[in-house]
């Protein structure tokens, strides 16, 4: 996306590792010459040399240069230092060392261009409970920094700082003590040079923690458009900023740095609207936000993460470790219309997407021209066709609106608008099918996004006379569109390429067209001639992540004892499947979504309150994932302060055995003919009735057979824990392709529903 005019927001902060130990020793510009080693659990083991990393380092240093960049020893144990590739490898032999990488570069990820207005979530929590508030509950977030001076960190009403907060609020040149309050607790920032300040430039982590834990706002708007009352998933909660990314990139070692405060700061949720690309993914021990996480849900925090912008593709799903919550990003029921009204007889209204504020007369006056026939002489006539720059005659388009294709090309709309406005052409209706469900803003240039199909009657219309004319209108924000929600259709898919045994991403919440809080003084955001805007509407999974956090904290405050795997559980068991058509959530494009697009469905807010039942998940459970995956006993017993002595891998570790992992939902792998799978699964009685019963529901595939063992589960006050067995065979010769199904029980008040997958490979 080069030369857009418009400003590029990043939506998801993208993690590039170095490639090797040599690119990053070879001046590569992403090369710091930094290695993180990590040393696991920080109290466990033994061992004196594990919290004395100048020692490790003493070892092998001959020089006498001060190496050490970072030191790790809350959560868990490891340094970050800057060393050569032989040091790094001396010390990655000493025992003790789990892994030794060089610090990944992490970069602002403007996947794509859009940014928008309106702030309007599905995220509705009843007020009347005060506890499902989120009171005294810390949601840290690892970002760009927060703008504190926002209305949406104001602490009006809010109760003092819960005392077990241990957090601090660090001062730099335009950050002092007096920004912090009640409701912005902590903020911390990890930039060695002297510039360094927990205050946002960008506006992504101002706008993240405002989804999160925002206070409630009245009359929140973006230049008036889809006015309404801003307010956080958890409004009660308490906000710490951990800025670990500036405009054009987010350390490795400063994400684990991060996480090593927020575990000593104490907070209860971390929300983390980052993470690797699809391509360039990490492995599970040199990945810096699976290694933090790990020991951040050791220590009871919850980690919500979100999916990536790499979608539609499969096999794209981010933050994909067992411990994490991966959230998808759909649409909300709001649309931002900027319509087109066509000449002739008809005056046919012709309906767009996309947030400008445009001077154009109500009325179709302006002479509308295909890209393809204002071709100039040199060109291709696809190029004309696709508005590309250099590709059109400038003076067929001066004064003119023009149409330009949009599917499948190298170009954004942005880019298409530069080359029309250059030549004085007034406005421009781009055809795409993909971002016509998610608002750009263009803001005073009259631009909107069309159809394919509609572009048809557009282009009739062309065809049928010999001075075709239109304008385009203003944008106005539609409310109750329907359907919704929607995946998004660069919300990054599955299966995870870790494991296709644990199912990711878990959960989808609104990612398109939000609107939360922003810098003050963004100029480049505002329309020309107006202040900078207080609220910015943008999308990506790195706005759904904050709702699903906000969620999170919101079942923490109402169960305090609560591990994060029950408040994951809580979460995904009480997703719902059906849009506000009461028919099955789709895609973008129209096909049923399966839990590949948004896991278990769409987050709901009531539901993760009050689940019934849940399913935890063990350390040991994730210490088996470990062994499944490949990594040796001594690196796990370094890794975690839980296991004793005596843990050993299960015997016959296979891939097929993490499906028995005790997960809220089940992914099953190389599903063949004549094959049958068993899984074993416990739940967690917390619906409140000591006696209780529920009841097996299964929605199987065509052409799979699935029994759940007990069909009925008997809680009683001495069995609150029950275990039940699902085995699946085919009826078929064999799976076609990856199918999908649902296990739920129920006992008349709660339905507990377990989404399932069987995959071929
Ligand atoms: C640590 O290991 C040494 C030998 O390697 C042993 O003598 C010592 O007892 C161990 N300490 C603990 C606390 O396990
Ligand atoms: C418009 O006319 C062109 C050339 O005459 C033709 O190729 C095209 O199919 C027509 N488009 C529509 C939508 O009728
Ligand atoms: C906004 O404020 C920040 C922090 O004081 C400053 O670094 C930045 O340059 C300002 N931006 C604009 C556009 O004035
Ligand atoms: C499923 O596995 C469990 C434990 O390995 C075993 O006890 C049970 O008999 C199995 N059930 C079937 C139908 O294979």
């Amino acid at each position: 996306m080069k030369g857009n005019s418009i400003l590029l927001v990043f939506f998801f902060v993208s993690l590039f590792l170095a490639e090797s130990i040599s690119a990053a020793q070879s001046g590569d510009v992403n090369a710091n010459g930094v290695y993180i080693v990590y040393m696991g659990a920080a109290d466990s083991g033994n061992g004196s040399l594990r919290n004395d990393h100048s020692q490790i380092l003493s070892t092998v240093l001959k020089r006498n240069e001060n190496a050490l960049v970072r030191n790790y020893k809350y959560g868990f144990s490891g340094f970050a230092a800057r060393l050569s590739k032989e040091e790094a490898q001396l010390i990655a032999k000493n025992p003790g060392v789990v892994s030794v990488f060089p610090d990944p570069v992490l970069k602002l990820h403007t996947t794509r261009s859009w940014e928008f207005l309106k702030y309007q979530t599905d995220v509705k929590i009843d007020d009347s409970d005060s506890n499902a508030n989120g009171d005294d509950t810390i949601i840290g977030i690892l970002d760009t920094g927060i703008w504190p001076e926002s209305a949406s960190f104001g602490d009006k009403g809010t109760s003092p700082v819960p005392s077990r907060w241990k957090g601090t609020c660090m001062k730099a040149k335009d950050f002092s003590s007096s920004n912090c309050n009640r409701k912005l607790i902590g903020a911390r920032y990890y930039s060695d040079d002297a510039f360094g300040t927990p205050r946002d430039t960008v506006g992504h982590g101002t706008h993240v923690a405002s989804t999160a834990a925002g206070s409630t706002v009245a009359d929140a708007s973006y230049y008036g458009l889809a006015e309404g009352i801003a307010k956080g998933g958890s409004p009660g909660s308490r906000v710490a900023m951990y800025k670990v990314c500036a405009q054009f990139g987010c350390r490795g070692s400063a994400i684990l740095a991060a996480f090593d405060d927020a575990i000593a700061d104490g907070v209860d949720v971390l929300s983390l609207s980052l993470g690797a690309p699809a391509e360039g993914r990490p492995e599970l021990t040199s990945d810096p936000i699976a290694i933090g996480a790990f020991h951040a849900v050791e220590h009871g925090i919850t980690v919500v993460c979100s999916a990536g912008n790499d979608g539609p593709n499969s096999n794209a799903v981010a933050n994909d470790a067992p411990w994490l919550l991966t959230v998808a990003a759909t649409t909300i029921d709001r649309d931002f219309e900027s319509n087109v009204v066509l000449g002739g007889n008809k005056k046919a209204i012709i309906k767009g997407e996309g947030i400008n504020f445009s001077p154009l007369s109500k009325s179709p006056t302006y002479s509308l021209v295909y890209g393809e026939s204002a071709k100039a002489d040199n060109a291709k006539l696809v190029e004309a066709r696709n508005c590309y720059p250099g590709a059109l005659d400038e003076n067929k388009i001066k004064g003119k609106i023009v149409l330009c294709e949009g599917n499948d090309d190298e170009f954004s709309t942005s880019d298409k608008i530069d080359v029309v406005k250059e030549a004085q052409g007034v406005g421009v209706i781009s055809i795409n099918d993909q971002t016509r469900a998610v608002a750009s803003v263009y803001r005073t240039f009259p631009a909107t996004v069309i159809s394919s199909k509609d572009a048809t009657t557009v282009l009739q219309y062309v065809n049928s006379t010999n001075n075709p004319v239109a304008t385009i209108l203003e944008t106005e924000s539609v409310s109750n569109y329907k359907p919704a929600p929607m995946v998004a259709y660069f919300s990054s898919r599955g299966p995870s390429t870790l494991s296709r045994n644990i199912l990711k991403p878990d959960i989808a919440a609104p990612g398109v067209n939000i609107l939360a809080a922003w810098t003050g003084n963004d100029t480049d955001e505002a329309p020309s001639g107006k202040e900078p805007p207080q609220f910015n509407v943008i999308s990506g999974t790195s706005m759904a992540c904050p709702h699903v956090s906000g969620v999170a904290a919101a079942v923490k405050s109402r169960n305090p004892t609560w591990s994060p795997s029950a408040i994951k559980s809580a979460i995904i068991t009480t997703a719902t499947q059906k849009n506000n058509l009461k028919a099955p959530i789709t895609t973008d494009s129209g096909l049923v979504a399966t839990p590949y697009d948004y896991g278990a469905g769409e987050l709901t807010t009531a539901g993760p309150l009050q689940p019934g039942l849940v399913y935890e998940t063990t350390t040991a459970d994730y210490l088996n994932y470990l062994c499944f995956l490949g990594l040796s006993v001594t690196d796990i017993k370094v890794i975690s302060k839980t296991v004793s002595d005596g843990f050993t891998c299960p015997k016959d570790s296979n891939a097929g055995m993490i499906s028995n992992i005790n997960y809220p939902s089940i992914a099953i792998s190389n599903f063949n003919a004549n094959e049958i799978k068993n899984v074993t699964r416990t739940v967690t009685n917390v619906g409140g009735d000591d006696q209780t019963v529920y009841s097996s529901v299964v929605e199987a595939p065509s052409g799979v057979n699935v029994k759940v063992t007990p069909a009925k589960l008997q809680f009683t006050k001495s069995s609150k824990k029950l275990s039940y067995q699902v085995v699946f065979s085919l009826t078929s010769t064999s799976l076609e392709q990856d199918v999908f199904g649902s296990i739920s029980w129920t006992n008349g008040k709660f339905t507990v529903r377990s989404p399932f997958v069987l995959s071929k490979r």
